[in-house]
């Protein structure tokens, strides 16, 4: 699914940028402008991020 529609991002794309070492939605932004539009997704995004972590990397959400 679509987490940035500005940006068109999607939250598989995010799972594969935390397995790439991402761990803030600004490196999102960084990568793809994700969050610069109407700025709306970068809550859920930092979510997709924090929840992959835990999930798969076995760190714990902040
Ligand atoms: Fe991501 Fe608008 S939905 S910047």
């Amino acid at each position: 699914m679509y987490v940035c529609l500005c940006r068109a991002v999607t939250d598989h794309e995010i799972r594969d940028a935390v397995e790439e070492g991402a761990v803030h939605v600004g490196q999102l932004a960084e990568r793809w402008g994700l969050g610069t539009g109407c700025g709306c997704c970068r809550e859920t995004a930092q979510q997709v991020i924090d929840q992959h972590l835990a999930e798969t990397l076995g760190i714990a959400a902040a």
